[in-house]
C-alpha cells in the first residue's frame, strides 16, 4: 500500500468554471484519486478555491457585494457544483483560510532568512481618482503591438502580447475610467528565482515520467530567461494575505497583500490543515502528508492542471519550497492538459461561450454522462473539442449500447430464466456448467486488457484507460452474442447457466473498474446486484478470480435502466441553446 497525495488545480473563485476547467484538472484528478483508494493506497484529495487577487475584486465589485462575502457565496457554489459531478476529494478548502494565511506568512518568512527576497522600488499607476494604486488588469489603454483599443495593462487580449501597463498608450483606470493616471513609487517584495536555476534545473532535469508538454512549458520557462526572472510577489491590493514575516509585521509594506500566485498553491498545504482541524485532527496528521521529516518521505505527490498552470508549478512554487530551506514535499508527477475547445472556438468565461458546469448539471443532470464524455475525449496529448455530437455518442454509444446494453440483457435474462426462490431481488445465480471454449477466449483477452487498463491509470494515461475500458466492455457484449444463453437455454440450460454466471459476475467486474469514470452507475450496479460498495476495493487479480466472484445461489435484481440515450432533435436543441455567444 503506497500513500498518494492528490491535488487539482485550484478553480478562480470568479465565476462558475467551464467544461474546459473541469477536464482539464477537477475530473482527471478525481477518476485518478477514486482508482488509487480502489487499488487500496492510502490517498488524500485535495483541492480549494483560489480566492484572492484583482480577479475575485473585480468580479465582487460587478456583484456590488464586499470581496469577502462574494468568495463565501462563490466557495458554496462551486463545491456543490463539483460536489454535483461527484468529485471525491477529502478536503475542498479555500486560499482565504487563516491557515493559508499563516502558511504563506511563514514561508515568505523563511525565503527572507535565506536571503532569496528583495525589496525593488518600481514605478505604477496611481488613480487620484479611484485613491489607489491600479494592479495591471486595472489598467486599460491602447496595445503598442496592435493598436487594439481595450488592452489590459498585463497582456493584449487581441494580440497575446505580455504587456507592462506602462507600455499602454492612452492608459485609463478600468475602475473609473479616469484617465489622471499618476506614475508613483512603490516598494514591493520580489522572490530571487534566478539565483535557483541550478538547483530548479537539476530537480526538473531527475524527472523522468513528466510529458513532453510538462517538461517543454518547465525547460522554456527555465532557460529563455522570462521565467526566471526574480519575480514580485507582493500587490497594493487589499484583498490578499497581509504582508507578514511570518508573525512580524514587514517594515515598509504595510497594507499590501502577497500575490495571488505567491499564496494560491501553499493553499495546496494548508488546505490539508484545514482538513485536519476539521476533523478534530492533531497537526501532524497533516503534516505527515507535506513534511519530509514527519512522514512524507514515502507520499507520492501528483498534481494535476491545464498547461496554462504548467509554469507556476514547476519554476515558481517549487522555488517557494525550496528557497524556504524547509523539508516540504515537492510534486513528483505533474499532469498538464491542454485545451478543451468548444464547437471549434475557445470557451470565454467573459464572453459566456461554451457550457458551464451549472447547466451542464441543468441539461443533463446524470453526471456520469459529463465525466464520460469528457475524460474519454479529454485534451491530453492535444487540444480536443467539445460538441453536442461528442456526448451524445459517448452516452448513446459507449454508455447505453455498450455497458447498459450488457447488463441489462444479462440481468433481465437471468431474472426471467433463474428466478430467485425468495421472490425479491428477482434473480439467483445458478450452479452453471463447466467452461468452454468461449469462456477460455474471454479470460485470456479478459487477462491482458485487465493489465492493460491498470498500467493506463497508474501512468494517468486517461483516453487510453478510458478505451481500454470501453474495449472490456464490449469484450461481455461479444460474449453474450456468441454465448447466445437465448438460445442454448432450450437444447443445453447447463451452458446458459454457464453464460449467465459468468455474464453477472461481468457485471460485478464492470461495476469495480468502470468506477473511477462513472461512479454513480457503479454504484447502481452494485446495488442491484446486492452488493457492498465495499466490492469497489476488490480490484481483479485476474481474470479467472474476477469470473466466478459470485457464488451459486447469490441474488440480485435488475438494475434500473442506467443510460437513456439522446435523440437527435435533442441535441439539435442543445447545439442551438448554447450556439455563440451568452446561453
Ligand atoms: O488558473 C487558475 O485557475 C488558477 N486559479 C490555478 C491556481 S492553481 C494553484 F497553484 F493554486
Ligand atoms: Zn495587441
Amino acid at each position: 500500500m503506497a500513500r498518494i497525495l492528490i491535488t487539482s488545480a485550484l478553480p478562480y473563485i470568479n465565476g462558475v468554471k467551464h467544461l474546459g476547467n473541469l477536464v482539464g484538472s477537477i475530473l482527471p484528478s478525481c477518476a485518478y484519486a477514486r482508482f488509487m483508494r480502489q487499488r487500496g493506497h492510502e490517498v488524500m484529495f485535495l483541492c480549494a478555491t483560489d480566492e484572492h487577487g484583482t480577479p475575485a475584486e473585480i468580479a465582487a465589485d460587478k456583484a456590488g457585494v464586499p470581496v469577502e462575502t462574494y468568495c463565501a457565496e462563490m466557495f458554496e457554489v462551486q463545491k456543490g457544483l463539483c460536489e454535483g459531478f461527484g468529485v471525491s476529494w477529502d478536503w475542498f478548502g479555500r486560499s482565504s483560510s487563516a491557515q493559508n494565511r499563516a502558511l504563506t506568512q511563514h514561508l515568505a518568512g523563511k525565503l527572507d532568512e535565506a536571503g532569496l527576497i528583495s525589496e525593488v522600488e518600481e514605478r505604477q499607476f496611481y488613480s487620484p481618482t479611484d485613491g489607489r494604486f491600479l494592479p495591471d488588469r486595472y489598467v486599460e489603454g491602447t496595445c503598442p503591438n496592435c493598436g487594439y483599443a481595450r488592452a489590459r495593462g498585463d497582456q493584449c487580449e487581441n494580440c497575446t502580447k505580455l504587456l507592462d501597463p506602462t507600455d499602454l498608450l492612452d492608459p485609463r483606470s478600468a475602475i473609473s475610467g479616469a484617465k489622471d493616471l499618476e506614475i508613483r513609487a512603490t516598494k514591493h517584495l520580489y522572490l530571487r528565482q534566478s539565483a535557483m536555476r541550478e538547483r530548479l534545473r537539476e530537480w526538473i532535469g531527475a524527472k523522468q515520467d513528466w510529458s513532453n508538454l510538462v517538461s517543454s512549458i518547465a525547460y522554456k520557462w527555465l532557460d529563455d530567461g522570462e521565467g526566471l526572472q526574480d519575480r514580485s510577489i507582493t500587490r497594493d491590493l487589499k484583498w490578499g494575505v497581509p504582508v507578514r514575516k511570518g508573525d512580524q509585521p514587514w517594515p515598509g509594506m504595510e497594507g499590501k497583500v502577497f500575490y495571488v500566485w505567491f499564496d494560491a498553491p501553499i493553499e495546496y498545504i494548508a488546505s490539508a490543515a484545514e482538513w485536519a482541524e476539521a476533523k478534530g485532527l492533531p497537526d501532524s496528521a497533516w503534516r505527515r502528508w507535506w513534511r519530509l521529516d514527519e512522514g512524507a518521505e514515502d507520499v507520492r505527490y501528483v498534481q494535476v492542471m491545464g498547461k496554462d498552470n504548467v509554469p507556476f508549478h514547476t519554476i515558481n512554487f517549487p522555488a517557494t519550497i525550496m528557497g524556504s530551506g524547509e523539508p516540504w514535499k515537492l510534486v513528483d508527477l505533474i499532469k498538464g492538459f491542454n485545451w478543451l475547445n468548444y464547437d471549434g472556438g475557445k470557451f470565454s468565461t467573459s464572453q459566456g461561450r461554451g457550457v458551464f458546469m451549472d447547466q451542464a448539471l441543468e441539461v443533463l443532470p446524470n453526471s456520469d454522462v459529463w465525466r464520460w464524455t469528457l475524460l474519454s475525449n479529454a485534451p491530453e496529448g492535444s487540444d480536443a473539442d467539445f460538441t453536442w455530437g461528442v456526448l451524445q455518442t459517448a452516452l448513446n454509444k459507449d454508455l447505453a449500447d455498450v455497458l447498459g446494453n450488457f447488463v441489462s440483457r444479462v440481468t433481465k435474462f437471468a431474472a426471467a430464466k433463474f428466478p430467485s426462490t425468495s421472490g425479491a431481488p428477482s434473480a439467483a445465480l445458478p450452479e452453471g456448467g463447466a467452461p468452454g471454449p468461449l469462456e477460455a477466449e474471454l479470460t485470456e483477452n479478459l487477462d491482458k486488457a485487465l493489465t492493460a487498463y491498470a498500467a493506463h491509470w497508474e501512468a494517468l494515461e486517461i483516453r487510453k484507460a478510458a478505451s481500454e475500458l470501453r474495449a472490456i466492455w464490449s469484450l461481455g457484449n461479444d460474449y453474450l452474442q456468441r454465448a447466445a444463453p437465448w438460445s442454448s437455454f432450450k437444447t443445453d440450460p447447463a451452458a446458459a447457466a454457464q453464460t449467465v454466471r459468468v455474464g453477472v459476475n461481468l457485471a460485478r467486474l464492470y461495476a469495480i473498474l468502470s468506477a473511477p469514470f462513472i461512479p454513480e452507475a457503479s454504484g447502481k450496479i452494485l446495488a442491484a446486484l446486492n452488493l457492498p460498495e465495499e466490492t469497489l476495493k476488490a480490484w481483479p487479480k485476474d481474470a479467472a478470480s474476477a469470473l466466478t466472484a459470485l457464488a451459486a445461489g447469490h441474488a440480485f435484481a435488475v438494475p434500473e435502466n442506467l443510460f437513456r440515450k439522446m435523440e437527435d432533435s435533442e441535441r439539435e436543441a442543445l447545439e442551438a441553446r448554447f450556439s455563440g455567444g451568452a446561453a
